[in-house]
């Protein structure tokens, strides 16, 4: 059996590998450039690394001039061409963790790449996951390939489960600013681990085990979709009470302990809150454990966007008017604001549902010209945002604020609109002659 180098040495003078460069791997790879190592990025989508190659960003939030900066350190590389991990001292897995048509984890994605990396693998080498999954993964998926590759993970390789806590669009957290929390295999593997991320975060927290590590993630989106679920209740009780939520939340969250506010919306989206929790859900069977809090928060997150139809449609029977025909623009297509990332909004769900009432349907978002290819949303694929004019808008029966970007002015809906419904309480203060319902 090879004898590994010590963790520090030389594979710290080798590129650190990122495999996946999305919203969560290019800021990776930004970060590890910058902090002075080397990086391979590697993904099996070529136009990443062709664009990465160019000096070019292709995620809204990342500035190119940060990708060009990389580049021309001489730090940066990118590939499709898996041989590369030889070159490597370290990879780093960040590719999607979805679930699938039965809501259960979908860890092809996981599997395949560590199928492309690990014949490439060599002693000396630290392997970490950062995709979002359940306790149990990185024991039960990555250690039987390394091993298959004759490599021992703690002796000849490092294994380590560290998890992903990116905010795209979050300009005072950025990727080396949030604390980086690792779990090792063994303690020779949490020390690698360490090291590894010791160069590029200003805090690395050590937990006792990739389990701890894994399950650490998933309590932080847990308690995230549970307590949005809380809070969308919350808005349904006191709508029909006639209270504005928004006012009660913000009125809270003046107590100086023992409240931490969320806000309700049209519904869950993005990669992590509606799918994470549902991988708890999935593994929690296993030992014969039924995860209430996260099915229900489900059934109430999921039941926002009918929601917010349902009070779309009484608006519009106020005056008069059936979904049926009525011209609906939708504001904001991104699940959350100032970024352009549309993965599981619920803004699809809010126009699937109002085009099958048999209305019009409109989107205006300044971050998403066009729909580009989806996973569940063919059918809006082509759709280009309508400009954000007057005229646009004038004749509109319905706009739903969906999304709120900072760089959208919304006060125009005001003049411009006749009924708005705001899921966002984004027209709180504004006055003018459009009829303002939250929804
Ligand atoms: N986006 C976020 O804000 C965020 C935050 C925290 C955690 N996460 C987690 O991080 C992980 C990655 O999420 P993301 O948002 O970066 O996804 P993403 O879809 O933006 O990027 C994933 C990348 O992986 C590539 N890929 C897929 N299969 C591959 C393979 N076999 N080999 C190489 N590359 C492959 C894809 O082409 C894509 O470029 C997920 O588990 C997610 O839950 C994401």
């Amino acid at each position: 059996m090879p004898t590994a180098p010590p963790p520090d040495q030389p594979t710290a003078s080798k590129p650190v590998g990122i495999v996946g460069l999305g919203y969560v791997g290019l800021p990776l790879a930004l970060a590890f450039a910058r902090a002075g190592r080397g990086v391979i990025g590697f993904d099996i989508d070529p136009a990443k690394p062709e664009a990465i190659r160019a000096g070019r960003s292709y995620i809204d939030s990342i500035p190119t001039a940060d990708v060009a900066a990389a580049r021309a350190s001489g730090r940066l590389d990118a590939t499709t061409d898996f041989s590369r991990v030889a070159e490597t001292g370290a990879v780093i897995i960040c590719v999607p963790t979805p679930l699938d048509a039965h809501l259960e984890p979908d860890l092809s994605y996981v599997r395949n790449t560590l199928d492309s990396v690990c014949p490439h693998l060599a002693p000396g080498h630290v392997v970490s996951l950062e995709s979002t999954t359940y306790p149990g993964t990185t024991e039960e998926e990555v250690v039987p390939r390394v091993r298959a590759r004759g490599l021992e993970p703690g002796r000849t390789v490092f294994v380590v489960y560290s998890p992903e806590r990116e905010d795209p669009g979050n300009a005072t957290f950025t990727t080396a600013r949030i604390p980086k929390v690792v779990g090792g295999l063994t303690a020779a593997c949490l020390e690698a681990g360490m090291r590894l991320y010791d160069a590029a975060f200003e805090t690395v927290v050590p937990v006792s085990s990739c389990k701890v590590a894994e399950l650490t993630k998933l309590l932080e989106n847990i308690y995230r979709a549970v307590n949005i679920g809380l809070v969308n209740e919350m808005k349904v009780v006191a709508t029909a009470m006639g209270i504005d939520i928004w006012e009660v939340i913000r009125a809270a969250a003046t107590k100086p302990f023992g409240f931490t506010p969320f806000y309700p919306g049209p519904g869950l989206g993005g990669h992590c809150i509606p799918i994470d929790p549902f991988y708890l859900t999935w593994k929690a069977r296993e030992v014969g454990i039924a995860t209430r809090f996260i099915e229900l928060a489900g059934q109430v997150n999921r039941s926002m966007p009918e929601y917010v139809v349902n009070r779309t449609m009484l608006a519009l029977n106020e005056r008069g008017k059936p979904v049926k025909g009525s011209r609906i623009l939708l504001v904001g297509l991104a699940y959350k604001p100032n970024v352009d990332d549309k993965r599981e909004s619920p803004t699809f769900e809010l126009m699937d549902r109002f085009a099958d009432l048999g209305a019009d349907v409109a989107y205006h978002d300044p971050h998403i010209p066009a729909i580009g290819p989806t996973r569940e949303h063919a059918r809006w694929e082509g759709l280009t945002s309508v400009p954000w004019t007057r005229a646009e808008v004038a004749g509109r029966d319905a706009v739903v604020i969906a999304t709120n970007h900072r760089v959208l002015d919304v006060a125009a809906l005001a003049e411009w609109a006749d009924l708005v419904i705001d899921t966002r309480d984004a027209m709180r203060g504004i006055t003018g002659r459009a009829t303002v319902v939250k929804a």
